[in-house]
Protein backbone atom coordinates (compact mmCIF):
# COMPACT_ATOMS: atom_id res chain seq x y z
CA UNK A 1 0.00 0.00 0.00
CA UNK A 2 1.35 3.43 -1.10
CA UNK A 3 2.16 5.00 2.32
CA UNK A 4 0.56 8.08 3.63
CA UNK A 5 -2.29 7.86 1.86
CA UNK A 6 -5.82 7.15 3.02
CA UNK A 7 -8.83 6.59 0.44
CA UNK A 8 -11.18 8.86 3.18
CA UNK A 9 -9.15 11.85 3.29
CA UNK A 10 -9.07 12.16 -0.76
CA UNK A 11 -10.93 14.89 -2.53
CA UNK A 12 -13.04 13.34 -5.19
CA UNK A 13 -14.57 16.15 -6.08
CA UNK A 14 -11.42 18.07 -7.03
CA UNK A 15 -9.97 16.77 -10.33
CA UNK A 16 -8.30 13.40 -10.64
CA UNK A 17 -4.30 13.82 -9.85
CA UNK A 18 -2.35 13.25 -13.83
CA UNK A 19 0.89 11.52 -11.66
CA UNK A 20 0.82 8.10 -10.54
CA UNK A 21 0.06 6.04 -8.36
CA UNK A 22 -1.64 8.78 -6.60
CA UNK A 23 -4.27 9.38 -9.71
CA UNK A 24 -5.20 6.20 -9.15
CA UNK A 25 -5.95 6.01 -5.46
CA UNK A 26 -7.91 9.28 -6.03
CA UNK A 27 -10.38 6.50 -8.52
CA UNK A 28 -9.90 4.09 -5.58
CA UNK A 29 -11.66 6.65 -3.23
CA UNK A 30 -14.23 7.44 -6.13
CA UNK A 31 -15.34 3.35 -6.45
CA UNK A 32 -15.47 3.17 -3.02
CA UNK A 33 -18.25 5.62 -2.49
CA UNK A 34 -20.25 3.37 -5.38
CA UNK A 35 -19.57 0.79 -3.36
CA UNK A 36 -21.22 2.30 0.05
CA UNK A 37 -24.20 3.54 -2.15
CA UNK A 38 -24.72 -0.19 -3.05
CA UNK A 39 -24.19 -1.45 0.30
CA UNK A 40 -26.78 1.24 1.46
CA UNK A 41 -29.41 0.47 -0.81
CA UNK A 42 -28.68 -3.40 -1.37
CA UNK A 43 -27.97 -4.09 2.49
CA UNK A 44 -24.73 -6.13 1.65
CA UNK A 45 -21.70 -5.16 0.43
CA UNK A 46 -21.50 -5.78 -3.40
CA UNK A 47 -19.03 -9.29 -4.53
CA UNK A 48 -16.07 -9.86 -6.90
CA UNK A 49 -14.48 -12.34 -8.38
CA UNK A 50 -11.18 -12.39 -9.82
CA UNK A 51 -10.44 -15.76 -12.05
CA UNK A 52 -6.55 -16.71 -13.74
CA UNK A 53 -6.05 -17.88 -16.56
CA UNK A 54 -1.88 -18.82 -17.39
CA UNK A 55 1.17 -18.63 -15.26
CA UNK A 56 2.54 -17.51 -11.80
CA UNK A 57 3.12 -13.75 -13.70
CA UNK A 58 -1.05 -13.45 -14.04
CA UNK A 59 -1.43 -14.51 -10.74
CA UNK A 60 0.85 -12.12 -9.56
CA UNK A 61 -1.77 -9.53 -11.84
CA UNK A 62 -4.81 -10.90 -10.42
CA UNK A 63 -3.16 -10.25 -6.40
CA UNK A 64 -2.89 -7.04 -7.66
CA UNK A 65 -6.99 -6.92 -9.09
CA UNK A 66 -7.99 -8.30 -5.72
CA UNK A 67 -5.87 -6.01 -3.93
CA UNK A 68 -7.63 -2.94 -5.42
CA UNK A 69 -10.87 -4.41 -5.57
CA UNK A 70 -10.90 -5.20 -1.40
CA UNK A 71 -9.22 -1.22 -1.39
CA UNK A 72 -12.92 -0.39 -2.81
CA UNK A 73 -14.64 -2.72 -0.61
CA UNK A 74 -15.69 -5.52 -2.40
CA UNK A 75 -16.43 -8.42 -0.65
CA UNK A 76 -13.95 -11.48 -2.99
CA UNK A 77 -15.31 -14.70 -3.28
CA UNK A 78 -14.45 -17.71 -5.84
CA UNK A 79 -17.93 -17.90 -6.98
CA UNK A 80 -18.62 -16.60 -10.30
CA UNK A 81 -22.07 -15.77 -10.04
CA UNK A 82 -20.99 -12.82 -8.32
CA UNK A 83 -21.65 -8.23 -8.75
CA UNK A 84 -18.48 -8.12 -10.49
CA UNK A 85 -16.64 -11.03 -12.60
CA UNK A 86 -13.46 -10.24 -14.00
CA UNK A 87 -11.13 -13.04 -15.94
CA UNK A 88 -7.31 -12.22 -16.48
CA UNK A 89 -6.64 -14.29 -19.78
CA UNK A 90 -3.83 -16.21 -21.23
CA UNK A 91 -2.84 -16.97 -25.04
CA UNK A 92 -0.06 -18.84 -25.06
CA UNK A 93 -1.62 -21.80 -26.70
CA UNK A 94 -5.23 -21.57 -28.27
CA UNK A 95 -6.49 -23.51 -25.61
CA UNK A 96 -6.55 -21.23 -23.55
CA UNK A 97 -8.25 -19.08 -25.57
CA UNK A 98 -11.35 -21.77 -26.11
CA UNK A 99 -11.85 -22.08 -22.41
CA UNK A 100 -11.80 -18.30 -21.83
CA UNK A 101 -15.09 -18.02 -24.71
CA UNK A 102 -16.46 -20.98 -23.13
CA UNK A 103 -16.63 -19.14 -19.63
CA UNK A 104 -17.61 -16.28 -20.69
CA UNK A 105 -21.05 -18.37 -22.30
CA UNK A 106 -21.47 -19.04 -18.82
CA UNK A 107 -20.84 -15.89 -16.99
CA UNK A 108 -23.80 -14.86 -19.33
CA UNK A 109 -26.51 -16.83 -18.31
CA UNK A 110 -25.65 -15.69 -14.55
CA UNK A 111 -25.75 -11.92 -16.23
CA UNK A 112 -29.53 -12.87 -17.08
CA UNK A 113 -30.51 -12.96 -13.84
CA UNK A 114 -28.53 -10.28 -12.52
CA UNK A 115 -28.30 -7.51 -15.13
CA UNK A 116 -26.39 -5.46 -12.50
CA UNK A 117 -23.53 -7.72 -12.96
CA UNK A 118 -20.55 -6.39 -14.68
CA UNK A 119 -18.26 -8.31 -16.28
CA UNK A 120 -14.33 -7.77 -17.24
CA UNK A 121 -11.62 -8.95 -19.10
CA UNK A 122 -8.20 -8.21 -19.31
CA UNK A 123 -4.66 -10.22 -19.44
CA UNK A 124 -2.72 -11.21 -22.70
CA UNK A 125 -5.07 -12.35 -24.56
CA UNK A 126 -7.14 -8.77 -24.55
CA UNK A 127 -4.11 -7.61 -26.51
CA UNK A 128 -4.46 -9.59 -29.77
CA UNK A 129 -6.63 -7.77 -32.56
CA UNK A 130 -8.63 -10.71 -33.35
CA UNK A 131 -10.09 -11.12 -30.22
CA UNK A 132 -11.29 -7.72 -29.61
CA UNK A 133 -12.90 -7.78 -33.25
CA UNK A 134 -14.38 -10.76 -31.76
CA UNK A 135 -15.69 -9.53 -28.23
CA UNK A 136 -17.11 -6.60 -29.80
CA UNK A 137 -18.64 -8.34 -32.42
CA UNK A 138 -20.56 -11.04 -30.71
CA UNK A 139 -19.97 -10.90 -26.66
CA UNK A 140 -21.63 -7.51 -26.37
CA UNK A 141 -22.31 -8.25 -22.85
CA UNK A 142 -18.86 -7.73 -21.50
CA UNK A 143 -18.69 -4.09 -20.11
CA UNK A 144 -14.80 -3.68 -19.72
CA UNK A 145 -11.92 -4.84 -21.71
CA UNK A 146 -8.55 -3.71 -20.86
CA UNK A 147 -5.08 -5.13 -21.68
CA UNK A 148 -1.60 -6.33 -20.16
CA UNK A 149 -0.27 -2.23 -19.90
CA UNK A 150 -2.67 -0.71 -18.44
CA UNK A 151 -3.70 -2.98 -15.96
CA UNK A 152 -2.42 -0.50 -13.00
CA UNK A 153 -5.52 1.56 -14.12
CA UNK A 154 -7.86 -1.03 -13.17
CA UNK A 155 -9.48 1.38 -10.50
CA UNK A 156 -9.73 4.09 -12.89
CA UNK A 157 -11.27 1.73 -15.48
CA UNK A 158 -13.52 0.32 -13.12
CA UNK A 159 -14.83 3.76 -12.02
CA UNK A 160 -15.76 4.28 -15.68
CA UNK A 161 -17.69 0.88 -15.92
CA UNK A 162 -19.43 2.58 -13.30
CA UNK A 163 -20.26 5.98 -14.40
CA UNK A 164 -21.06 4.75 -18.10
CA UNK A 165 -23.06 2.64 -20.12
CA UNK A 166 -22.10 0.44 -22.35
CA UNK A 167 -18.79 -1.83 -23.30
CA UNK A 168 -15.19 0.04 -22.45
CA UNK A 169 -12.39 -1.16 -24.17
CA UNK A 170 -8.98 0.49 -23.66
CA UNK A 171 -5.64 -1.21 -24.82
CA UNK A 172 -2.59 -0.23 -24.85
CA UNK A 173 0.10 -1.16 -27.92
CA UNK A 174 3.04 -1.12 -25.49
CA UNK A 175 4.71 0.96 -22.35
CA UNK A 176 7.56 1.77 -20.82
CA UNK A 177 6.10 2.72 -17.59
CA UNK A 178 5.93 0.89 -14.74
CA UNK A 179 3.81 2.09 -11.57
CA UNK A 180 4.73 1.32 -8.04
CA UNK A 181 3.01 1.33 -4.46
CA UNK A 182 -0.69 -0.02 -5.78
CA UNK A 183 -2.17 -2.42 -3.07
CA UNK A 184 -1.69 -5.68 -3.81
CA UNK A 185 -3.45 -9.08 -1.49
CA UNK A 186 -1.54 -11.96 -1.66
CA UNK A 187 -3.25 -15.12 -1.97
CA UNK A 188 -0.90 -16.87 0.81
CA UNK A 189 0.59 -15.03 3.84
CA UNK A 190 3.49 -16.85 3.87
CA UNK A 191 4.97 -16.84 0.12
CA UNK A 192 4.39 -14.26 -2.46
CA UNK A 193 5.82 -13.41 -6.16
CA UNK A 194 7.00 -10.15 -7.05
CA UNK A 195 7.98 -9.06 -10.31
CA UNK A 196 11.00 -8.05 -11.14
CA UNK A 197 10.46 -7.43 -14.74
CA UNK A 198 7.83 -7.46 -17.32
CA UNK A 199 7.86 -8.25 -21.05
CA UNK A 200 10.25 -10.46 -23.02
CA UNK A 201 12.76 -9.40 -26.15
CA UNK A 202 13.30 -12.69 -27.54
CA UNK A 203 10.47 -13.60 -30.10
CA UNK A 204 11.23 -17.19 -29.91
CA UNK A 205 9.60 -17.72 -33.23
CA UNK A 206 5.88 -19.76 -32.02
CA UNK A 207 5.67 -17.28 -28.82
CA UNK A 208 2.94 -14.98 -28.52
CA UNK A 209 4.96 -13.06 -25.42
CA UNK A 210 6.97 -10.77 -26.84
CA UNK A 211 3.85 -9.79 -29.15
CA UNK A 212 1.60 -9.49 -25.84
CA UNK A 213 3.60 -8.68 -23.10
CA UNK A 214 5.39 -6.02 -25.13
CA UNK A 215 9.27 -5.31 -24.69
CA UNK A 216 11.81 -5.90 -21.56
CA UNK A 217 11.49 -3.68 -18.64
CA UNK A 218 13.05 -4.18 -15.49
CA UNK A 219 11.82 -2.71 -12.09
CA UNK A 220 14.59 -0.59 -10.14
CA UNK A 221 16.59 -3.19 -7.68
CA UNK A 222 15.00 -0.58 -5.22
CA UNK A 223 12.14 -0.98 -5.39
CA UNK A 224 11.98 -4.62 -5.57
CA UNK A 225 13.93 -4.95 -2.62
CA UNK A 226 11.83 -2.53 -0.78
CA UNK A 227 8.89 -4.83 -1.86
CA UNK A 228 10.65 -7.89 -0.48
CA UNK A 229 11.19 -6.03 2.54
CA UNK A 230 7.57 -4.97 3.29
CA UNK A 231 6.98 -8.80 2.90
CA UNK A 232 9.32 -10.58 5.04
CA UNK A 233 8.24 -7.71 7.45
CA UNK A 234 4.51 -9.11 6.81
CA UNK A 235 5.39 -12.60 7.55
CA UNK A 236 6.40 -13.68 3.76
CA UNK A 237 9.12 -16.37 4.17
CA UNK A 238 9.42 -17.67 0.60
CA UNK A 239 9.20 -15.25 -2.73
CA UNK A 240 9.37 -16.02 -6.28
CA UNK A 241 11.31 -13.66 -8.26
CA UNK A 242 8.88 -13.27 -11.57
CA UNK A 243 10.23 -12.40 -15.02
CA UNK A 244 9.91 -14.10 -19.24
CA UNK A 245 13.71 -14.11 -18.55
CA UNK A 246 15.22 -13.53 -15.69
CA UNK A 247 18.35 -13.51 -16.78
CA UNK A 248 18.57 -11.13 -18.71
CA UNK A 249 17.24 -8.89 -15.56
CA UNK A 250 18.46 -5.12 -15.70
CA UNK A 251 20.41 -4.94 -18.65
CA UNK A 252 18.57 -2.32 -19.09
CA UNK A 253 18.62 0.10 -16.36
CA UNK A 254 20.33 3.11 -16.01
CA UNK A 255 22.75 1.66 -13.89
CA UNK A 256 22.68 -2.00 -15.09
CA UNK A 257 22.81 -4.88 -12.15
CA UNK A 258 22.79 -8.38 -13.43
CA UNK A 259 20.26 -11.18 -12.36
CA UNK A 260 22.78 -12.89 -9.92
CA UNK A 261 23.99 -9.88 -8.40
CA UNK A 262 20.10 -9.02 -7.39
CA UNK A 263 19.60 -12.42 -5.83
CA UNK A 264 22.99 -11.41 -4.06
CA UNK A 265 20.55 -8.10 -2.88
CA UNK A 266 17.86 -10.39 -1.99
CA UNK A 267 19.32 -12.96 -0.14
CA UNK A 268 20.48 -10.35 2.25
CA UNK A 269 16.91 -9.30 3.81
CA UNK A 270 15.71 -11.01 6.98
CA UNK A 271 13.12 -12.98 7.44
CA UNK A 272 13.23 -14.42 3.95
CA UNK A 273 13.85 -17.76 4.32
CA UNK A 274 13.77 -19.41 0.47
CA UNK A 275 14.23 -17.89 -2.80
CA UNK A 276 12.93 -18.70 -6.04
CA UNK A 277 12.76 -17.78 -9.37
CA UNK A 278 11.06 -18.19 -13.27
CA UNK A 279 12.13 -18.14 -15.44
CA UNK A 280 15.34 -18.73 -16.90
CA UNK A 281 16.44 -18.87 -20.36
CA UNK A 282 19.08 -20.88 -21.56
CA UNK A 283 21.26 -18.38 -24.07
CA UNK A 284 21.52 -16.27 -20.70
CA UNK A 285 21.93 -18.53 -17.79
CA UNK A 286 25.35 -17.13 -16.47
CA UNK A 287 28.49 -19.10 -14.64
CA UNK A 288 27.60 -16.08 -12.11
CA UNK A 289 23.99 -17.59 -11.55
CA UNK A 290 25.51 -20.92 -10.98
CA UNK A 291 28.01 -19.61 -8.74
CA UNK A 292 25.68 -17.43 -6.74
CA UNK A 293 22.97 -20.30 -6.44
CA UNK A 294 25.80 -23.08 -5.09
CA UNK A 295 27.23 -20.54 -2.80
CA UNK A 296 23.63 -19.67 -1.14
CA UNK A 297 21.81 -20.82 1.52
CA UNK A 298 18.08 -19.50 0.86
CA UNK A 299 17.89 -20.03 -3.51
CA UNK A 300 16.20 -22.86 -3.53
CA UNK A 301 17.52 -26.47 -5.37
CA UNK A 302 15.16 -26.17 -8.46
CA UNK A 303 15.82 -24.37 -12.04
CA UNK A 304 13.15 -24.20 -14.33
CA UNK A 305 15.21 -24.20 -17.71
CA UNK A 306 13.16 -24.32 -20.77
CA UNK A 307 14.57 -26.77 -23.66
CA UNK A 308 11.51 -26.91 -25.74
CA UNK A 309 12.93 -29.29 -28.58
CA UNK A 310 16.34 -31.21 -28.44
CA UNK A 311 16.90 -30.92 -32.11
CA UNK A 312 19.29 -28.26 -32.87
CA UNK A 313 17.52 -28.31 -36.43
CA UNK A 314 14.34 -27.06 -34.77
CA UNK A 315 15.63 -25.04 -32.28
CA UNK A 316 17.33 -23.02 -34.49
CA UNK A 317 13.60 -22.74 -36.24
CA UNK A 318 12.55 -22.08 -32.98
CA UNK A 319 14.96 -19.23 -32.61
CA UNK A 320 15.99 -19.98 -29.29
CA UNK A 321 20.16 -19.40 -29.72
CA UNK A 322 21.71 -22.57 -28.59
CA UNK A 323 21.93 -25.87 -29.58
CA UNK A 324 21.29 -29.72 -28.41
CA UNK A 325 24.96 -29.95 -26.97
CA UNK A 326 25.59 -26.23 -25.55
CA UNK A 327 21.77 -26.88 -23.46
CA UNK A 328 23.46 -30.23 -22.10
CA UNK A 329 26.75 -29.05 -21.64
CA UNK A 330 24.90 -26.06 -19.41
CA UNK A 331 22.73 -28.50 -17.52
CA UNK A 332 25.46 -31.32 -16.73
CA UNK A 333 27.45 -27.71 -15.41
CA UNK A 334 24.73 -27.33 -12.98
CA UNK A 335 24.38 -30.67 -12.04
CA UNK A 336 28.01 -30.83 -11.67
CA UNK A 337 27.92 -27.89 -9.34
CA UNK A 338 25.09 -28.08 -7.81
CA UNK A 339 24.09 -31.54 -7.48
CA UNK A 340 21.29 -32.01 -5.50
CA UNK A 341 19.54 -29.36 -7.99
CA UNK A 342 15.94 -30.46 -9.43
CA UNK A 343 15.65 -29.27 -12.92
CA UNK A 344 12.49 -28.93 -14.99
CA UNK A 345 11.63 -27.84 -18.25
CA UNK A 346 9.04 -27.15 -20.63
CA UNK A 347 8.95 -29.19 -24.28
CA UNK A 348 6.63 -28.21 -27.33
CA UNK A 349 6.26 -30.96 -29.58
CA UNK A 350 4.90 -30.63 -33.18
CA UNK A 351 6.40 -27.46 -34.07
CA UNK A 352 6.47 -26.89 -37.43
CA UNK A 353 8.64 -29.19 -39.28
CA UNK A 354 9.47 -31.81 -36.43
CA UNK A 355 10.16 -35.15 -37.95
CA UNK A 356 10.01 -37.92 -35.18
CA UNK A 357 14.19 -38.37 -35.73
CA UNK A 358 13.53 -34.48 -33.86
CA UNK A 359 11.31 -36.15 -31.31
CA UNK A 360 13.87 -38.64 -30.66
CA UNK A 361 16.64 -36.00 -30.47
CA UNK A 362 14.47 -34.29 -27.84
CA UNK A 363 13.96 -37.41 -25.69
CA UNK A 364 17.64 -38.12 -25.99
CA UNK A 365 17.81 -34.78 -24.08
CA UNK A 366 15.46 -36.34 -21.38
CA UNK A 367 17.21 -39.13 -20.76
CA UNK A 368 20.45 -36.71 -20.56
CA UNK A 369 19.35 -34.10 -18.38
CA UNK A 370 16.99 -36.41 -15.95
CA UNK A 371 14.45 -34.27 -15.55
CA UNK A 372 12.49 -33.90 -12.21
CA UNK A 373 9.54 -32.64 -14.18
CA UNK A 374 8.61 -31.26 -17.45
CA UNK A 375 6.08 -29.43 -18.88
CA UNK A 376 4.89 -30.95 -22.48
CA UNK A 377 3.15 -29.22 -24.41
CA UNK A 378 1.62 -29.69 -27.91
CA UNK A 379 2.45 -26.69 -30.53
CA UNK A 380 -0.20 -23.99 -31.20
CA UNK A 381 -0.43 -22.41 -33.53
CA UNK A 382 -0.26 -18.53 -32.84
CA UNK A 383 -1.51 -15.81 -35.81
CA UNK A 384 1.16 -13.31 -35.89
CA UNK A 385 4.34 -15.48 -35.01
CA UNK A 386 6.91 -16.39 -37.52
CA UNK A 387 5.79 -20.25 -37.14
CA UNK A 388 2.56 -19.67 -37.56
CA UNK A 389 3.49 -18.75 -40.99
CA UNK A 390 6.18 -21.70 -41.72
CA UNK A 391 4.29 -24.04 -44.07
CA UNK A 392 5.75 -27.61 -42.85
CA UNK A 393 3.04 -27.71 -40.05
CA UNK A 394 2.92 -31.33 -38.99
CA UNK A 395 0.08 -33.72 -39.13
CA UNK A 396 -1.83 -34.10 -35.89
CA UNK A 397 -1.42 -38.15 -35.89
CA UNK A 398 2.16 -37.44 -35.94
CA UNK A 399 1.96 -34.72 -33.00
CA UNK A 400 0.12 -37.48 -31.24
CA UNK A 401 2.48 -39.70 -31.43
CA UNK A 402 5.31 -37.80 -30.56
CA UNK A 403 3.76 -36.29 -27.44
CA UNK A 404 2.95 -39.71 -26.32
CA UNK A 405 6.25 -40.76 -26.65
CA UNK A 406 7.80 -38.18 -24.82
CA UNK A 407 5.30 -37.77 -21.89
CA UNK A 408 6.50 -41.33 -21.26
CA UNK A 409 10.09 -40.74 -20.96
CA UNK A 410 9.72 -38.02 -19.05
CA UNK A 411 7.44 -39.70 -16.44
CA UNK A 412 10.20 -42.60 -16.29
CA UNK A 413 13.33 -40.19 -15.66
CA UNK A 414 10.94 -37.90 -13.12
CA UNK A 415 10.13 -40.70 -11.12
CA UNK A 416 13.65 -42.02 -10.96
CA UNK A 417 15.05 -38.54 -10.12
CA UNK A 418 12.01 -37.81 -7.17
CA UNK A 419 12.56 -40.85 -5.62
CA UNK A 420 16.47 -39.92 -4.97
CA UNK A 421 15.43 -38.88 -1.58
CA UNK A 422 13.56 -41.68 -0.06
CA UNK A 423 14.63 -41.92 3.75
CA UNK A 424 16.30 -38.86 3.60
CA UNK A 425 15.04 -35.95 6.06
CA UNK A 426 14.03 -32.86 4.30
CA UNK A 427 12.98 -29.40 5.44
CA UNK A 428 9.61 -28.73 4.08
CA UNK A 429 7.20 -25.27 3.81
CA UNK A 430 4.36 -26.21 5.18
CA UNK A 431 1.83 -24.68 2.45
CA UNK A 432 -1.60 -26.27 3.22
CA UNK A 433 -4.65 -28.83 4.24
CA UNK A 434 -4.24 -31.49 2.55
CA UNK A 435 -6.95 -31.25 -0.24
CA UNK A 436 -8.10 -35.48 0.40
CA UNK A 437 -7.08 -36.35 3.45
CA UNK A 438 -7.76 -33.49 6.29
CA UNK A 439 -5.45 -35.29 8.49
CA UNK A 440 -2.46 -34.61 6.29
CA UNK A 441 -0.30 -31.29 5.39
CA UNK A 442 1.17 -30.77 2.06
CA UNK A 443 4.01 -28.96 1.60
CA UNK A 444 7.24 -28.60 -0.43
CA UNK A 445 10.73 -29.30 -0.27
CA UNK A 446 13.31 -26.82 -1.43
CA UNK A 447 13.48 -28.77 -4.72
CA UNK A 448 9.81 -27.98 -5.27
CA UNK A 449 8.82 -31.49 -4.83
CA UNK A 450 5.64 -32.15 -2.81
CA UNK A 451 5.57 -34.14 0.91
CA UNK A 452 2.06 -35.02 2.63
CA UNK A 453 2.35 -35.66 6.07
CA UNK A 454 0.29 -36.10 8.90
CA UNK A 455 0.56 -32.65 11.57
CA UNK A 456 -1.97 -29.66 12.38
CA UNK A 457 -2.69 -27.15 10.20
CA UNK A 458 -1.04 -24.52 12.63
CA UNK A 459 1.69 -25.38 10.63
CA UNK A 460 0.95 -23.89 7.75
CA UNK A 461 3.44 -21.14 6.59
CA UNK A 462 6.61 -22.76 8.63
CA UNK A 463 9.43 -24.81 7.33
CA UNK A 464 9.72 -28.37 9.21
CA UNK A 465 11.89 -31.25 9.13
CA UNK A 466 10.06 -33.91 7.67
CA UNK A 467 11.39 -37.85 7.14
CA UNK A 468 10.54 -38.98 3.60
CA UNK A 469 9.58 -42.53 3.79
CA UNK A 470 8.02 -43.01 1.05
CA UNK A 471 7.94 -42.04 -2.35
CA UNK A 472 4.95 -42.51 -4.94
CA UNK A 473 5.37 -41.62 -8.09
CA UNK A 474 6.04 -37.62 -8.02
CA UNK A 475 5.46 -36.63 -4.13
CA UNK A 476 6.47 -38.10 -1.14
CA UNK A 477 4.44 -39.27 1.86
CA UNK A 478 6.44 -38.30 5.06
CA UNK A 479 6.29 -38.09 9.21
CA UNK A 480 7.54 -34.86 10.83
CA UNK A 481 10.71 -35.42 12.87
CA UNK A 482 11.85 -33.23 15.97
N1 LIG B 1 2.57 -23.71 -28.52
C1 LIG B 1 2.84 -24.58 -27.53
N2 LIG B 1 3.50 -24.25 -26.43
C2 LIG B 1 3.93 -22.97 -26.31
N3 LIG B 1 4.63 -22.36 -25.34
C3 LIG B 1 4.79 -21.07 -25.69
N4 LIG B 1 4.22 -20.85 -26.89
C4 LIG B 1 3.69 -22.02 -27.30
C5 LIG B 1 2.99 -22.43 -28.45
N5 LIG B 1 2.72 -21.59 -29.44
C6 LIG B 1 5.12 -23.04 -24.15
C7 LIG B 1 6.64 -22.98 -24.07
C8 LIG B 1 6.87 -22.03 -22.94
C9 LIG B 1 5.66 -22.28 -22.08
C10 LIG B 1 5.36 -21.20 -21.10
O1 LIG B 1 4.61 -22.41 -23.00
O2 LIG B 1 7.10 -24.27 -23.75
O3 LIG B 1 8.07 -22.29 -22.25
FE1 LIG C 1 8.10 -16.74 -25.26
FE2 LIG C 1 10.66 -17.28 -25.78
FE3 LIG C 1 10.01 -15.00 -24.46
FE4 LIG C 1 9.71 -17.38 -23.23
S1 LIG C 1 11.68 -16.46 -23.94
S2 LIG C 1 8.22 -15.69 -23.27
S3 LIG C 1 9.14 -18.73 -24.93
S4 LIG C 1 9.51 -15.54 -26.59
Amino acid sequence: MFEGIELDKIDISANPPAEEPVRQYYFMAKCRRWVMDFEYKNGRLPKACVTTFGCQMNARDSEKLVGILRQVGYEVTEEENADFVIFNTCTVRDNANQRVYGRLGELKSYKKRNPAMKIALCGCMMQEPAVIEKLCASYRFVDLIFGTHNIFKFAELLCRSFEGQGMIVDIWEDTDQIVEELPVERKYPFKSGINIMFGCNNFCSYCIVPYVRGRERSREPEDILREIRRLAADGVVEIMLLGQNVNSYGKNLKEPMSFAGLLREVEKIEGVERIRFMTSHPKDLSDELIQVMKESRKICRHLHLPLQSGSTRILERMNRRYTKEQYVALAEKIRREIPDIAITTDIIVGFPGETMEDVEETIDVIRRVKYDNAFTFIYSKRTGTPAAAMEDQVPEKQVKEGFERVLKVVQDTARAQVARYQGQTAEVLVEEINAQDEGLLTGRMSNNTLVHFPGPPELIGRIVLVALDKCQGFYYMGRMVL
